[in-house]
């Protein structure tokens, strides 16, 4: 009796440790390796994304960049952001990673998982729905939440 209590317990300790690691995101490894996007400056200091960026995406992403913004469960985008120095051409310091992944249980943000990261690649644990979701859901409700689209890569 007593045996199967503690099997028990550790049976309940190790889902609990499993569940919470699949719950917080984690960026995806060699990410840099992906299609990658044209440099994208912003210089209007008032807009959140006041910097310089590059979006990554993986090859599901790809396909769905092609298909119009209609993507497939499993696809990947990465942006990473640059702080810009005194000379816009050049790229200051790395100072935050997004990740949008599809994944059909997020119900409440259009079947996407969100996650914001800091330059180190440790998770920021940011508030997908109220942080990331409202504004995708405002400008590309039409496309799948994703605003950028194909013309944003090279060789488009
Ligand atoms: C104020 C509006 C706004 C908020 C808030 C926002 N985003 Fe975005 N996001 C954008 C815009 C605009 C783009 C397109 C950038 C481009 O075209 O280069 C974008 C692009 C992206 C992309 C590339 C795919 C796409 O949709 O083009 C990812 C991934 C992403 N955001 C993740 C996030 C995450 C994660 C959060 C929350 C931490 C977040 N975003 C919050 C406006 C927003």
């Amino acid at each position: 009796m007593k045996s199967t209590v503690v099997l028990l317990t550790i049976l309940f300790l190790c889902c609990t440790v499993l569940t919470t690691e699949a719950s917080s995101p984690v960026l995806p490894k060699g990410y840099t390796t992906w299609k990658k996007s044209d440099r994208k400056v912003v210089t209007d200091k008032s807009s959140l994304f006041y910097g310089i960026h590059y979006i990554y995406a993986d090859k599901k992403a790809q396909s769905g960049y092609l298909a119009d913004n209609r993507f497939a469960e499993g696809s990947r985008i990465v942006v990473e952001f640059f702080n810009i120095k005194d000379n816009p051409g050049v790229d200051g310091p790395k100072n935050m990673i997004v990740l949008m992944q599809k994944d059909k249980r997020q119900k409440t943000t259009g079947g996407w998982l969100f996650a914001g990261f800091g330059a180190d690649g440790k998770s920021s644990g940011i508030d997908p729905v109220s942080t990331c979701f409202s504004c995708h859901q405002k400008d590309a409700s039409q496309r799948d939440f994703v605003i950028s689209t194909k013309k944003d890569f090279p060789g488009k």
